[in-house]
């Protein structure tokens, strides 16, 4: 049974009935613009094949009755407009929240009886939490029977459903990918004015993602502490955001040492973005492999969000594939997934490598999944 069907046939043995729909949101893989969409930057996401289904019928007004078919079908039932977050932050803090954001934004708010499963690994970095605040959004505007709004409103109440219901001070490159993104490409999104533009990758190319095996943490409070390092660094240097300040500014402000190297991060990422949609443009995977390796390196060493053991996972793809692309860590960081772009004649031969030369934690050989 693939994910819609399993949904669709959870909804029915939960409600008695089948549903009248089943909403779908993917998640996300970021090929590159790490930690930079809360600075106004810009981004390279691409939408995965993995995501969020969740089936849905309409019910009584503003009452939402839910089951998570993956959490051992525990139930949540509310009123929209009266429900509070759950504590501490789970699936209940995001559902509860996207129903209420989407309300506060002007979506009539239906109630609605829902369904939910998903299929990407939680804690991998490929944005579970925003494919759940999307695909719930899209049942409840489906429910609603109202006219599709643009993407971009949906991806907005996403990210406040996050800020403000789960305490993640998230940017909004993931909930823009997953709503306004096409399978099989990427979206060059600038978080300035939410503009985007889908820039289509080689046919010859391939887009693969390996999980680490080191399951993100508690790591909000050093998401979040980040954040305030590129505030505290742009307030410095006098700009309203790290998009505006350049690579001299940031050497010549009055930082302290880690503030420093976190806006070199910015500043220099944010430069790596608009060099890798060139490199694709041109067809030049040498480029793109160099820009990657260049950005994991900075996240490793100036921001300081990996971990030895994506690290090593890294090193040991990059040997593997050689000059022809190149990986890095992908998403918030502390553990989760590595993106990596090659050749696609070279997947196989980079799987016996990496079976070869890298174990995950449990022991067992990475699995590389194309996105
Ligand atoms: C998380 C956040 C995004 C973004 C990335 C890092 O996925 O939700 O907004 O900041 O981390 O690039």
């Amino acid at each position: 049974m693939n994910l819609l069907e399993r949904t669709h046939a959870g909804f029915a043995a939960t409600f008695g009935h089948p549903p009248v729909g089943v909403a779908f949101a993917p998640g996300r893989v970021n090929l590159i613009g790490e930690h930079v969409d809360y600075n106004d930057g810009l981004v390279l996401p691409m939408p995965i094949l993995a995501g969020t289904a969740v089936a849905w019928s309409p019910w009584a007004e503003d009452q939402i009755d839910a089951v998570a078919l993956d959490f051992g079908n525990a139930r949540d039932r509310f009123t929209i407009g009266v429900a509070q977050p759950h504590q501490p932050a789970d699936w209940r803090s995001y559902l509860r929240g996207m129903a209420g954001c989407m309300a506060e934004r002007g979506y009539r708010a239906p109630g609605a009886k829902l369904a939910i499963a998903g299929s990407i690994p939680r804690g991998s970095g490929l944005s579970s939490s925003a494919s759940l605040c999307v695909a719930v959004g899209r049942a409840l505007a489906a429910a609603s029977g109202t006219p599709a709004r643009p993407p971009r409103e949906l991806a907005l109440a996403a990210q406040a459903a996050e800020q403000e219901w789960a305490g993640v001070n998230c940017g909004i490159m993931d909930q823009m990918a997953i709503a306004a993104g096409n399978h099989g490409h990427a979206l060059l999104i600038d978080c300035r004015n939410l503009s985007t533009q889908q820039v289509t990758l080689p046919s010859d190319w391939a887009v693969m993602i390996v999980q680490s095996g080191v399951q993100r943490g508690l790591v909000d409070g050093h998401y979040n502490q980040r954040r305030n390092d590129c505030e505290v660094a742009a307030a410095a240097i006098g700009v309203a955001a790290l998009r505006d300040a350049t690579s001299e500014q940031v050497e010549a402000a009055t930082l302290g040492p880690t503030t420093r190297d976190r806006a070199r991060h910015v500043v220099s990422e944010i430069a790596r973005v608009g060099a890798a949609v060139g490199a694709i443009e041109a067809q030049n995977l040498p480029a793109l492999g160099m820009i990657l390796r260049a950005s994991h390196a900075s996240l490793r060493d100036q921001f300081e969000v990996s971990v030895p053991a994506v690290d090593a996972l890294v090193r040991c793809l990059n040997t593997a594939i050689g000059s022809n692309g190149g990986a890095r860590m992908t998403g918030g960081g502390f553990g989760g997934a590595v993106v990596a772009v090659m050749r696609s004649e070279d997947i196989a031969q980079v799987e016996a490598a990496l079976h070869d030369g890298y174990r995950l934690p449990d022991g067992s050989t990475p699995l590389l999944m194309p996105a």
